[in-house]
């Protein structure tokens, strides 16, 4: 590769920032992305993602089930530039139907925003998605929403983040007052103060100050809140956490901002901050060994595969991460698995729901493929030689039925469905040992309902689904298992690789088996 080539693919390489924002339903992820877009020039009209998420695609041709519920089934990827920075943001469905598509989804990115309610604090939802992230070890940075609204104290929701989530936090900036008395925010790295101006908190003012007790800001807050201000930064300076960029890259500490993303208040800092502090993208281990984002090799593996995106065509489309190199239309890939060499032709990019064909990217990016069915989650695709990246996570699924065929002439079309819906990540199947029945395990309610939609509508099979009382699944490793013993509260079933798996119906069954089985590992994913 010439020095040139090189060069530039370092420099894709840096500007890029690629990261998901992780939160509850309502906490404002809809409207901290649109903020996000609307500095980026993505979009030119405030309430653009605001009318899509309303309209529910009114306009789209995407599956009835997202109509009739008006959710979105699938996520989706944004991208803009902003201030030299190549951003890709990684949607996840928030509603709290979410499955395991959003779980993957979070193995894509770099890093995660977490938005947080200032009222209702961590809630169910953020809570498994934080989890997930943590078990990467990416940095989390951490947007306390809703500012303007009367919510916990600062300190209050430090200290949930950390008994809840025991994760450490450092305020990048400090709310000067709070709900209707909110004047602004104090910016502990750059020394200076943000404020709300005018009633209707539209316009900004940003003032320079010589730290946070300068007169200045007396003038401007008041001298009560400016009191407020500096016995709790006072408190924070003396008690809180330092800033660590080595404990952030770790996921160890989570820097916080707290803003208001309606009035687009702490949005743009936030936004300035996050870019400047994020990843860029980092190698991936793979079979070749770790692969740097700036090798000259084109690489990258599939984490989603979403179908009927043009229910005409019957298409599906695999969204790849790029790991490595740059990415050019038309060019020949080796398809790993199969080993077999094949042309990416019809790249996408995706803002929203629009989708771009795409000419070139570069590592951190994610383009989607047209796939007439060759990919499953986790290929891995690379240029010149051979290389596998580790194999994705699964995830442990919550909710397990029990699925029969209403026509038992329709077997054959009833098991090619469910070869390929499992090989999607639609569902996760088990067998029962003793009868040879079918479980599916998922991780939310709606993909049981994508399921049987699916399965109808593609394969042209009417399924009944029974849940079962199961809540946990444990990979069991044993060498003398005993499948006698798991008889009360639990079930003994087999993954489609044939490694064993115990289901449980609550955590006190799954406990006692845990502890009456000492030399057994029970893990929460396949080994
Ligand atoms: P989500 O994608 O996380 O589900 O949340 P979304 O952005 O849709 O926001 C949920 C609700 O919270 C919306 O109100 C939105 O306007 C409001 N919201 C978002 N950010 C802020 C904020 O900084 N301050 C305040 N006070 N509210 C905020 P809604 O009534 O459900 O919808 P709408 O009628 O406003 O569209």
């Amino acid at each position: 590769m010439s020095k040139a080539a090189n060069h530039i693919l370092q420099h894709e390489v840096d500007k890029r920032r690629t990261f998901a924002i992780i939160s509850h339903p309502d906490a404002g992820k809809t409207t901290l992305t649109e903020k996000l877009l609307l500095f980026g020039g993505a979009i030119r009209l405030a309430g653009t993602v605001k009318a899509r998420k309303a309209s529910k695609h009114a306009t789209s041709d995407w599956m009835e089930i997202e109509k009739q519920r008006g959710i979105s089934v699938t996520s989706s990827v944004m991208q803009f530039d902003y201030l030299g920075h190549r951003v890709n943001i990684l949607d996840t469905p928030g509603h709290q139907d979410f499955s395991e598509d959003t779980y993957r989804t979070l193995t894509a990115a770099d890093s995660a925003v977490m938005l947080i309610d200032v009222a209702k604090g961590v809630e169910a939802q953020t809570i498994k998605l934080f989890q997930v992230c943590a078990k990467r070890g990416i940095p989390i940075f951490t947007f306390i929403n809703k500012l303007d609204r009367e919510g916990q104290s600062p300190f209050d929701l430090m200290e949930e983040l950390e008994n809840v989530l025991g994760i450490r936090s450092v305020p990048m900036n400090w709310p000067i007052g709070t709900g209707r008395d909110l004047c602004g925010v104090y910016d502990r790295m750059k020394n200076q103060v943000e404020l709300f101006q005018g009633d209707d908190h539209s316009t900004i003012k940003v003032q320079k100050v010589d730290g946070y007790k300068d007169p200045i800001i007396r003038e401007m807050a008041g001298e009560y809140l400016h009191d407020q201000l500096c016995q709790e930064l006072e408190l924070l300076d003396v008690a809180g956490d330092p800033f660590d960029m080595e404990k952030v890259q770790r996921g160890e500490l989570t820097p916080i901002f707290f803003g208001s993303a309606i009035n687009n208040f702490g949005v743009q800092t936030f936004l300035e901050n996050f870019l400047e502090l994020a990843p860029k993208p980092e190698p991936r281990s793979s079979t070749a060994g770790e692969i740097e984002p700036t090798n000259e090799k084109f690489s990258g593996y599939v984490f989603k595969i979403q179908a009927n995106m043009n229910p005409a065509h019957r298409d599906r489309i695999a969204f790849l991460r790029i790991v490595s190199g740059k990415f050019e239309r038309g060019m020949s890939v080796k398809h790993n698995r199969v080993g077999k060499e094949i042309k990416l032709s019809q790249p996408q990019q995706f803002l929203a729901q629009d989708r771009d064909i795409v000419e070139e990217a570069y590592a951190g990016d994610i383009i989607g493929l047209f796939d007439p069915g060759i990919f499953r989650i986790g290929d891995s695709l690379s240029q010149g030689s051979e290389v596998i990246f580790d194999e994705l996570p699964t995830f442990s699924p919550e909710i397990f039925a029990k699925v029969t065929v209403k026509n038992a002439l329709k077997h054959k079309q009833y098991q090619k469905g469910i070869d390929q819906l499992t090989e999607e990540g639609t569902i996760q199947v088990f067998n029962t040992v003793s009868f040879d029945e079918t479980i599916l395990g998922v991780v939310g309610q709606l993909q049981f309902e994508v399921f049987e939609y699916r399965m109808k509508g593609e394969y042209g099979v009417d399924v009944q689904l029974q849940r079962m009382p199961y809540q946990f699944a444990r990979w069991i490793v044993d060498e003398n298992l005993d499948p006698s013993k798991f008889r009360i509260n639990s079930t003994l079933v087999k993954d489609k690789k044939g490694n064993y798996v115990v289901l449980f119906e609550n955590e006190y069954a799954m406990r006692t088996a845990i502890d009456k089985n000492p030399t057994a590992k029970f893990l929460e994913t396949a080994p």
